[in-house]
């Protein structure tokens, strides 16, 4: 039976129960997977971790390409298999939620509740009190409505995720997002000083600000942008490094860059998605900006910022993308020598309307494209790594580094990772490292405290 309304008065059901969360995608879903982890520990659940051990498993799902949607029907095999085995409440959340709501429960029918991006602020109500019971709920509020509460769970005890806009009014013809996110909605800037002010105090000493489009942030009370929002996280006291992402290229101002420019915690990074180097593709991705329109950025980014370092995400066999197109996206990536990319496939999502576009390139030739992007920026990488060598840097150490005892490893203002060696822990500080070697993913070096 399906139960479309809202449970309530199940918190007492919570109390010591163990919780597991799986999270697919981007940041804004790891920091939704925090949000839901301390709704449920302030009703009293337990996290576990090890989803074997959990009593309510929830997978936070991503549906932004075909590959992060199977990667969820897979894990949810396995959990058909646990569930078999023990008592198990099951929960989906995020986009993939949003996407097919109840036709999930009708497809998985071991799964007890579907909750969309915008609905987990009710959450315990949405968990089932019986497994005969299904919950599903997947509306989507017009305004910003998610009341600021301080995080009991958070992954990194050192940098701290913020969300400060939700959904996207783009509409780029190959995008999901706008179907399972909605439209863009902007939490109040009093709440993001709030909490930002409140991780300040708990030691974190680094904020990346989150959203799908954050260029376009405007407070709904004030209508104060961006560019306001950074300079007052400047002055707040303990924050030492901000970032921000994503950046989209047509909404990017020179306002943005002044900021980078003069204020000193701004890092001096920006993430700023190209997509692709040729006109024709850009304009049947409706991306709103020409190659020519980004290059025009990267310079005034390049003079007003020297040292900024750029990544960018770049989509491989768009449906009509020819040889030439993909030979523009290499030179265009020659040309600018990003830090790094992230790079993909072309996967049709329905409801876009790319997904109406017959496809033209083959899974062979999208492939062959990737490798040779890839190759391309691993030999730029390279050069430029090798080019830090013997230089030295202030580096935020996150951990210990997988590369061996004495070893830890952190990010530098650029957000390169650093594997260094220190003969003291440095957990959670900034410290000064000098580039010994490197490889096409990462640096390494020595930190030179005393
Ligand atoms: N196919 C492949 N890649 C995609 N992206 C978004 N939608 C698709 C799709 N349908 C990529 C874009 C975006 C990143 C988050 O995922 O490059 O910037
Ligand atoms: Fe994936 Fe986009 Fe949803 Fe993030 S917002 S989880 S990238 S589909």
């Amino acid at each position: 039976m399906l139960l479309y309304s809202r449970l309530t008065q199940n918190e007492k059901n919570m109390k010591g129960k163990k919780f597991y969360i799986h999270t697919f995608g981007c940041q804004m879903n790891e920091n939704d997977s925090e949000h839901i982890a301390s709704i449920l520990i302030a009703a009293g659940a337990v996290p576990s971790g090890e989803m074997e051990e959990a009593e309510i498993v929830i997978i936070n799902t991503c549906a932004v390409r075909e590959k992060s949607e199977e990667k969820v029907f897979s894990l949810l095999g396995r959990l058909q298999g646990l569930k078999r085995k023990k008592k198990l409440t099951v929960g989906i959340t995020g986009c993939v939620a949003q996407l097919y709501g109840s036709q999930l429960v009708e497809k998985k029918p071991f799964v007890d509740f579907v909750a969309g991006p915008d609905c987990y602020q009710n959450l315990p109500s949405l968990i089932p009190l019986s497994q005969q019971q299904k919950v599903i709920s997947t509306e989507w509020n017009k305004n910003w409505s998610k009341e600021y509460h301080p995080l009991k769970f958070r992954q990194s005890k050192i940098s701290a995720y913020v969300t400060i806009m939700e959904g996207c009014n783009n509409f780029c013809s190959y995008c999901i997002v706008p179907f399972t996110r909605g439209r863009e909605k902007y939490r109040p800037f009093e709440d993001i000083l709030t909490e930002i002010k409140d991780v300040a105090q708990r030691g974190y000493k680094e904020v990346i600000l989150l959203g799908q489009n954050v260029n376009s942030y405007l407070d709904p009370r004030s209508g104060k942008g961006l560019p306001q929002l950074l300079r007052e996280i400047n002055s707040i006291e303990g924050i030492e490094w901000i970032r921000f992402l994503t950046s989209h290229p047509k909404n990017f101002t020179e306002e943005i860059a002044k900021v980078i420019a003069e204020e000193e915690k701004v890092c001096r990074q920006l993430h700023l998605p190209l997509q692709s180097g040729s006109n024709s593709v850009l304009k049947n991705m409706n991306r709103g900006y020409t190659r020519e329109d980004y290059l025009k950025i990267v310079s005034l980014l390049r003079e007003m910022v020297p040292e900024i370092s750029l990544s960018t995400d770049i989509i491989v066999g768009f449906p009509g993308e020819t040889d030439e197109d993909f030979q523009e996206t290499l030179s265009l990536v020659e040309e600018i020598r990003f830090s790094n990319i992230f790079s993909f496939r072309y996967s049709p999502r329905p409801l876009t309307s790319a997904s109406k576009r017959k496809e033209t390139v083959s899974l062979p030739e999208k492939r062959r494209r990737l490798i040779e992007l890839q190759d391309l920026q691993k030999r730029i990488q390279l050069e430029l790594h090798n080019g830090l060598i013997g230089k030295k840097m202030k580096v935020l150490c996150s951990g210990k580094s997988k590369k061996g005892d004495g070893m830890y490893s952190g990010r530098n203002e650029s957000y390169q990772v650093i594997n260094f060696v220190s003969r003291k822990d440095v957990i959670g500080e900034f410290v000064e490292v000098k580039i010994t070697s490197c490889g096409p993913y990462s640096l390494n070096g020595e930190a030179l405290n005393p």
